[in-house]
């Protein structure tokens, strides 16, 4: 029996993912380490300094730098993000998300939001839709970041709702891993390779119905 949907936020509910992948590879081309979106799906749903160590990592840089100058250039990407999601506005939700979040609420089931991003409030906030959800977490209060379930456990734990009962929506592979060991649905946006660990897989949020999606979940009690 469903419960909730958990959702993720970049990449789900809006197109932020895009931002900051942007963001990254502008700092990416100031350190002279360039990278591509295949590179990037690595970094999707990951914490920002667990993303800048992944980069320096890529361009054999990670001991060129202390803590304080790691701590600077994390924070030169968040101004290049917060730089690019200025202009936010309720028109950059997603296809589909809007019609999904009515369905789920007309059902009378709870929604979540599980996103490890530290601008996820403000995010939210400019797309108008935080009145759909019954709980966000703080993506500073969780000690472990995707793909440990953490973030996942402690929306479900939030929500009242046992996780098997859950639905966890997500674009990011690191995503993915997390809601199912968090022992709970796993729906992916995404490509069939990149969302292989998925229990259902849509190519685009347009596709996210919610029948369907409860349809699937049934199929695997
Ligand atoms: C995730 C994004 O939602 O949040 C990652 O998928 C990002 O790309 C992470 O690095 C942390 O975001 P922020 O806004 O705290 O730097
Ligand atoms: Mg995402």
């Amino acid at each position: 029996q469903v419960q909730a949907f958990i959702f993720d936020l970049d990449g789900v509910i809006t197109d932020s993912a895009e931002h900051h992948y942007l963001a990254w590879k502008q700092l990416g081309q100031e350190l002279h380490i360039p990278f591509d979106r295949e590179f990037n799906e690595q970094l999707k749903g990951v914490s920002r300094m667990d993303s800048l160590e992944r980069i320096l990592a890529l361009g054999n840089r990670q001991h060129d730098f202390t803590a304080e100058e790691k701590e600077a250039l994390a924070t030169k990407k968040n101004e290049h993000y917060k730089e690019l999601i200025k202009g936010i506005t309720e028109a950059d939700i997603l296809p589909g998300i809007t019609e999904l979040l009515a369905d789920i609420r007309k059902h009378g089931l709870k929604v979540g939001l599980a996103s490890a991003s530290k601008n996820a409030f403000v995010v939210i906030d400019r797309l108008g839709v935080g009145e759909h959800f019954h709980y966000i977490v703080d993506a500073a209060k969780v000690a472990k970041g995707k793909p440990d379930p953490e973030i996942f456990l402690k929306a479900a734990d939030a929500l009242g709702v046992p996780y098997e009962n859950c639905i966890g929506v997500e674009d990011a592979e690191a995503g993915i891993e997390a809601i199912k060991a968090a022992g709970m649905f796993a729906v992916g946006v995404g490509t069939p390779e990149s969302m292989a660990k998925a229990d259902y897989v849509v190519s685009g949020t347009s596709e996210l119905r919610y029948n369907e999606i409860i349809a699937r979940f049934q199929q695997t009690k």
